[in-house]
């Protein structure tokens, strides 16, 4: 595996990268019972479908609605009929946690003078609440959603706009998510990557592979420092 180096700016993907997209199922466990994790991967699992989906469909819409089409797949498929849970679950992942390792990491690479951001799938309210909430704001240069093109990842035009934000080659741009599939593209692209491989997942077939494959985001700035 070659190395991360001579990067410019830090690009996180945001939903499972930053913020725990598991927190919504498990602030409500006691309710869902041994549903819980089945029903958060499913519901994770048909959001992402359907970008996709949509995206070959030419039918885009906001991350706020396939969200919810995704979670009312997941309902639906365990038997939960209960429009308080899904408004519930819908409320909880407007202001996700982010997981703890995600502030420090973002505050030690403002100190090493490296440029920090979001591009990610969600819509801009969903993001400005999240970064709002979590409270990563203060070190974040710039939240691009991919609202602006009207397209989903792994489209190589939302890996573009980080590009033209940070007015920076797309080898000056070190990209981090937790989702393969979206490593792959990215890297496929032309950016560094680093694949935070925090649920095991094995690397996927597909063509772009990230340089550097990490558990934690506290591995990365030794890294690109
Ligand atoms: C995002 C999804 C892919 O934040 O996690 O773009």
């Amino acid at each position: 595996m070659s190395e991360i180096k001579n990067v410019k700016a830090c690009v996180f993907d945001a939903y499972g990268t930053l913020f725990d997209i598991h927190a919504p199922t498990a602030a409500i466990a006691n309710e869902l019972g041994d549903k819980a994790q089945s029903l958060s991967d499913m519901w994770r699992g048909k959001q992402l479908q359907y970008t996709w989906l949509r995206s070959l469909m030419g039918k885009y819409t906001d991350f706020w609605q396939v969200t919810g089409d995704g979670l009312d797949y997941a309902l639906a498929a365990h038997d939960i009929d209960n429009a308080d849970i899904r408004n519930r679950l819908m409320d909880l992942y407007m202001t996700l946690d982010a997981y703890p390792d995600a502030m420090s990491t973002l505050q030690q690479l403002k100190d090493a003078n490296l440029a920090t951001g979001i591009l990610s799938n969600g819509s801009p309210k969903m993001l400005a609440a999240a970064v709002e909430a979590s409270g990563l704001k203060p070190h974040l240069d710039q939240v691009l959603s991919v609202q602006e093109v009207g397209i989903f990842k792994p489209a190589p035009q939302v890996y573009q706009m980080a590009v033209d934000r940070f007015g920076l080659e797309r080898n000056e741009i070190c990209f981090v998510s937790a989702n393969a599939w979206d490593a792959s593209g990215a890297a496929d692209f032309g950016f560094q990557v680093a694949h935070l491989n925090r649920f095991n997942q094995p690397p996927e077939g597909l063509p772009g592979k990230p340089k550097a494959i990490m558990k934690s985001l506290s591995e990365l700035p030794p890294v690109v420092r």
